[in-house]
């Protein structure tokens, strides 16, 4: 049995995280990708979806459109409805980082892979160079490639204190083909929360090189006390200029198939050069539920998030202490924000893929550390935003798994 030690004390929330929790019935009942990837018998700990029931505030607006079967081109307050979420992400950025936001700077869409597409093929040319920090979430290399657009990256290095970058080793390896910077900032997978310090240097380097900055926020609140999120836009006027932001309610309030994101222009003249390459028709428009979804979780959503982000602290420290305890040999950095922890499984030795001596022994479903890199099959990243009692069956498994290993 595992012992539960270093759970952390933090600031109470005004809901308890029980009234949302799923059970594994609960969650296998519903058509999720993440619980019905793998194999029966398979615990899910992979897709970035939570294992939680949605904020009642979310749900009441989506039961309403339901129970009206309004269906039908929206209006929202007398507006074009997408403009409601340009309002409410004003607003939370107002609140969150004291950002003036011009809701006219706000581009609606359906996700944010598609915004980061939009993005490169707005501002670069087959053939150029695009800066990547490695590993990172698999669609951007994805995109790069479709694209045909040349991976500059930029590695993640462990250092005892956190992953880290290094600017200065990318110096000669961009050149006047070098457009863009794909930022993602907190970082999947390494859970790190880029300092102003860091980010400055990001824009320094931009500016020196004239690139355009794709900052992907989309787990900006999802921080863990001890940091804090700078969105990049906010660090200067110079930045802002050459800044992209990418944002949604999709990963912090559990709604990534209700498919409502959106892109934030650092000033007119992005936009403008931005629709120059890709006209406003062609990102299409986001369903109503997308819409009320997001201006409902931005807006009042926060009492929920607050009880989600108290537990997903509990779970994450939890993780740590028993991995520390039990299974010393996967090397980690606790996340300072979301709810992946990227595991390096290095010292296990193992013949095949991290994450595939889980799925063949513990019959756990991680993400595999070499969707994020090449070079990462010693890796795999969990998912701890679940339960209690399914996060103790991944634990327990993966200490029987590395048990075997060690015999
Ligand atoms: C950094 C990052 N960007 C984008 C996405 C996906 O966003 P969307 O579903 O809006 O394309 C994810 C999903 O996990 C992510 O982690």
């Amino acid at each position: 049995m595992i012992h539960e030690t270093a759970v952390s004390t933090v600031a109470s929330a005004s809901r308890e995280i029980r009234d949302f929790i799923l059970s594994q019935p609960e969650l296998l009942a519903r058509q999720s990708y993440k619980w019905h990837l793998y194999p029966a018998g398979v615990i899910a700990a992979c897709v970035a979806d939570m294992d939680f029931r949605v904020a009642p505030e979310v749900q009441s607006v989506i039961q309403y459109g339901l129970e009206k079967s309004d269906y039908v081109y929206p209006l929202r307050d007398g507006r074009r409805a997408d403009r409601a979420v340009a309002a409410a992400f004003a607003a939370r950025m107002k609140h969150g980082f004291n950002w003036d936001v011009d809701p006219a700077q706000v581009l609606v869409v359906a996700d944010l892979v598609q915004a980061t597409y939009a993005s490169i093929l707005a501002f670069s040319e087959p053939g150029d160079g695009v800066v990547l920090q490695v590993p990172n979430y698999p669609p951007f290399r994805e995109a790069l490639e479709v694209t045909g657009r040349q991976l500059i990256p930029l590695e993640m290095e462990w250092t005892d204190e956190g992953y880290v970058f290094d600017l200065e080793k990318l110096e000669d390896r961009v050149d006047e083909r070098t457009k863009l910077f794909i930022l993602c900032n907190p970082q999947n997978p390494t859970g790190r929360v880029f300092t102003r310090a860091e980010l400055e240097r990001v824009a320094a380097f931009a500016e020196r090189h004239d690139l355009i900055v794709v900052s992907d926020e989309i787990h900006s609140d999802l921080i863990h006390p001890g940091a804090t999120h700078l969105p990049f836009a906010t660090l200067s006027p110079a930045a802002a200029s050459r800044a992209i932001t990418l944002n949604s309610a999709s990963k912090s309030f559990n709604i990534a198939g209700l498919r409502c994101g959106l892109v934030h222009f650092g000033t007119e003249a992005l936009m403008q050069r931005f629709h120059a390459r890709i006209p406003i028709r062609l990102t299409g428009s986001v369903n109503n539920v997308g819409i009320d979804a997001t201006v409902a979780a931005w807006t009042d959503g926060q009492a929920w998030l607050d009880a989600v982000r108290v537990h997903l602290l509990t779970m994450r420290d939890y993780v740590a202490g028993i991995l520390r305890d039990e299974i010393p040999e996967i090397r980690f950095h606790v996340p300072e924000a979301t709810y992946l922890l990227w595991m390096d499984c290095s010292d296990l030795n193992l013949d095949g893929s991290a994450s595939s001596f889980f799925l063949k022994q513990a019959r756990i479903g991680f993400s595999a550390g070499e969707t994020f890199h090449p070079d990462a099959m010693n890796f795999a990243r969990m998912n701890f935003a679940t339960s209690r009692p399914i996060l103790n069956e991944i634990l327990e498994r993966m200490i029987t798994a590395v048990r075997s290993l060690r015999r």
